[in-house]
């Protein structure tokens, strides 16, 4: 008798080899900058080959990156706090022994030290005059002041400011945060570029306690990250985030900024399949001449009817503020139209102001060209979300 085993079900796709706990080695290929130097912003374009990594990836999806310190602020740390950088450490909850220099270029953040790290380097000064200092901090009733004092400095502030203070390299790292992935949203389609992720990333610089400041990853992979060598360990972030299922259905995106990124990707890939559906991109940045990032693309796909619509809001052009809400209610009577044809509204980059602000006008097109109650208002938004028409990728 001829026996049948029974088939096994084959897992519907292969669990990748390569995930956040175990990164692929990739390769930057091209790093090109968006922005123009005649302004402020320093936003940049990359591309990162991931051929042979058996990476996939859909359009919404993040990219995970790994990044290191700058070597010049690990010595200027190491130095101020009498270390040589060869000290031996283990990293905290692991075996792994390495030496303090590159525990601090690999393994954690230099800025943001805690309320805690501060009492220690007040009970460990030995200078009067130094305690007294971080006395007064710690013991400042006025709690909004007590956090920007310490959100203006980084643990270099701290080891310049009380000299006095000596710890050992363990003790040292046992006090700091570790250096975590940044996620990037991928400005590339899978349809277009299978083997490539593509990223559009503002390079983070500020100053804060008189000191210029550096945001670590943004300008890892602008400035420090070899081209060409596979030396970038990445992954890939799958997200909640991404375009209708129904190539027909409309689509409005919100993206100033970087948060332009994702809907790169979106247009890239119904440029690449030919789709029906209609495409209208809100951007903004500061200025028309210096930061329309992509604008050749825009122009194109809006030449060739990939995008319906372009409506740009250039902050800094005039003596007021024009933003991408501000675009959004003067067409508020066609946005109105566009949803209740079944639109997918989407934002995406900055959290802290620009996403509730859209957030806000969304409502208010809504209660007015739809003629409803704030409340009414509301209640189609929680709708909309319910129904994953409101979607939004914001940091
Ligand atoms: C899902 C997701 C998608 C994202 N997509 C993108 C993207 O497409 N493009 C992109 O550029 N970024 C994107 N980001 C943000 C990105 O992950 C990083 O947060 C960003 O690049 C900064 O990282 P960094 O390591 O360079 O800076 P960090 O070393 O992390 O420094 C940033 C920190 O510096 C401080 N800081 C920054 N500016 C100032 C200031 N003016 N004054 C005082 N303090 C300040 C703040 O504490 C801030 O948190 C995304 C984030 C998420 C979560
Ligand atoms: N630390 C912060 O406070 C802060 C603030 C913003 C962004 N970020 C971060 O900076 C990085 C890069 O930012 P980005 O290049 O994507 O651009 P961005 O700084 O978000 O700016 C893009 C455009 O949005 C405008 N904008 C500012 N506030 C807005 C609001 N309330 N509503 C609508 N538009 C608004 C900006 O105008 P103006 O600049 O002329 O006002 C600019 O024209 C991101 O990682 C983001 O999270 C940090």
């Amino acid at each position: 008798m001829l026996e049948v085993s029974p088939i096994e079900p084959m897992p519907e796709t292969p669990a990748p080899a390569y995930d956040k706990n175990n990164p692929f080695p990739a390769c930057i290929t091209e790093r090109r900058r968006l922005t123009s130097t005649k302004g402020q912003k320093e936003t940049v374009h990359f591309t990162i080959n991931i051929a042979g990594s058996g990476l996939t990836y859909n359009c919404g999806d993040s990219l995970g990156v790994f990044s290191k310190n700058n070597p010049v602020a690990v010595e200027a740390l190491l130095k101020a706090n009498g270390f040589s950088g060869e000290e031996e450490v283990v990293l905290p909850r692991t075996e792994t022994k390495t030496t303090l220099r590159k525990a601090l270029t690999d393994q954690f953040v230099l800025s943001g030290p805690a309320k805690k790290f501060i009492q220690l380097v007040h009970d460990r000064v030995t200078n009067p005059t130094e305690k007294e200092t971080l006395a007064a901090v710690l013991n400042n009733p006025d709690a909004v002041a007590q956090k920007a004092w310490l959100d203006n400095r980084e643990f270099i502030d701290i080891a310049e400011e009380f000299p006095s203070a000596r710890f050992s390299a363990q003790e040292y790292i046992e006090n700091l945060r570790r250096l975590t992935p940044r996620l990037y949203s991928i400005a590339s389609a899978p349809a277009q570029h299978p083997q490539e992720i593509q990223l559009t990333i503002a390079v983070v610089r500020y100053e804060t306690n008189g000191r210029k400041r550096e945001g670590v990853c943004s300008t890892f992979l602008s400035s420090r990250a070899p081209l060409n060598k596979a030396e970038v360990p990445v992954f890939v972030a799958a997200a909640h985030f991404g375009p209708p299922e129904d190539d027909s259905t409309p689509m409005i995106m919100v993206g100033p900024g970087t948060g332009i990124a994702p809907f790169r990707s979106f247009l890239q890939d119904r440029a690449a399949r030919a789709t029906k559906g209609k495409n209208w991109l809100f951007f903004g940045d500061q200025h028309r001449e210096s930061d329309f990032l992509y604008e050749d693309e825009l122009t194109e796909y809006l030449q060739q009817g990939v995008l319906t619509e372009l409506s740009t809001a250039w902050s800094r052009d005039q003596e007021y503020k024009i933003y991408v809400q501000d675009r959004m209610r003067e067409r508020g009577a066609d946005l109105w139209q566009w949803l209740q044809s079944g639109a997918y509204f989407y934002v995406c980059g900055d959290a802290k102001r620009m996403a509730k602000d859209v957030d806000a006008a969304l409502h208010e097109i809504i209660a007015t060209h739809g003629k409803m109650t704030p409340e009414a208002a509301a209640e189609y938004v929680k709708q909309l979300k319910k129904d994953k028409r409101y979607q939004r990728d914001v940091y």
